[in-house]
């Protein structure tokens, strides 16, 4: 379990805590609302519950402690996830977590392009190496309902996430954004990561991080 209990947010109203058991249906509603390179995702994908099944809930499922959210009292508003082990997570996606899931995908789909794509996607996570794992074995997540975005909640989501992971003596952090996702590649700029690749697809950010004692 994390040793960060709370903090309170620059305004003081709601509250970064670790994610617990009860979160996950707001962490799904928040991968919708901004799984569209940022911008709302909601009825882009026949498949409702798709994107949540690739890019938040198997983080929380097999990595509960390594998650941390915005609380504003009412509901979660925001979350970073985090595999510590990119590559043995993938394979554990691969073989444990989507099997189950994919089918139920499938026919919720259609004929949906959109869909077909991101099936595409998640059915070739963890059939093909990760690059940069050795110094960036972790790979994140992080998303914000737009009521919670550049208030600072982005920055130490991020911040606890690192210390968190610096505690457990993992050496380093990699995620990729969306090409046209503009604003997180700023912010990920800002915040100190640097560019380790960038394809037609998106921009791969890496960052050290020092041990915690
Ligand atoms: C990207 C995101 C996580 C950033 O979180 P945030 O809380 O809005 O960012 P913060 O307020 O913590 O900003 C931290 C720094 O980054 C800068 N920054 C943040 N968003 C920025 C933007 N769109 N353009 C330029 N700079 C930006 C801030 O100015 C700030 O700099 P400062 O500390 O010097 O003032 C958040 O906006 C978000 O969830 N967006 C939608 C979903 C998304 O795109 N997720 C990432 C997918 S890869």
């Amino acid at each position: 379990m994390s040793s960060i209990a709370s903090a309170e947010g620059p305004e003081g109203r709601a509250l970064l805590r670790p994610f617990r058991r009860g979160d996950e249906a707001d962490l799904a509603d928040i991968c919708l609302r901004t799984g569209d390179g940022g911008a709302d995702a909601t009825g882009l994908y026949r498949s409702s519950g798709l994107l949540a099944d690739i890019f938040v809930l198997p983080y929380v499922a097999k990595h509960l402690d390594a998650a941390f959210v915005i609380d504003d009292g009412q509901r979660v508003v925001g979350y970073v996830v985090c595999a510590p082990d990119t590559a043995a997570f993938e394979r554990w996606f691969r073989y444990e977590w989507w099997p189950p899931r994919e089918e139920g995908h499938r026919r919720a789909a259609g004929d949906s392009a959109k869909d077909a794509a991101m099936l595409r996607y998640a059915a070739a996570i963890g059939g093909r190496p990760v690059p940069f794992v050795d110094e960036h074995p972790a790979h994140l997540h992080i998303d914000l309902l737009p009521e919670a975005q550049g208030s600072g909640w982005g920055r130490a989501l991020i911040d606890a996430l690192v210390q968190d992971l610096g505690r457990r003596g993992i050496p380093g952090l990699q995620l990729t954004a969306g090409g046209t996702n503009t604003g997180a590649i700023a912010f990920y700029r800002r915040i100190g990561f640097t560019e380790l690749r960038r394809t037609p697809g998106g921009v791969t950010f890496g960052r050290p991080i020092a041990a915690v004692r």
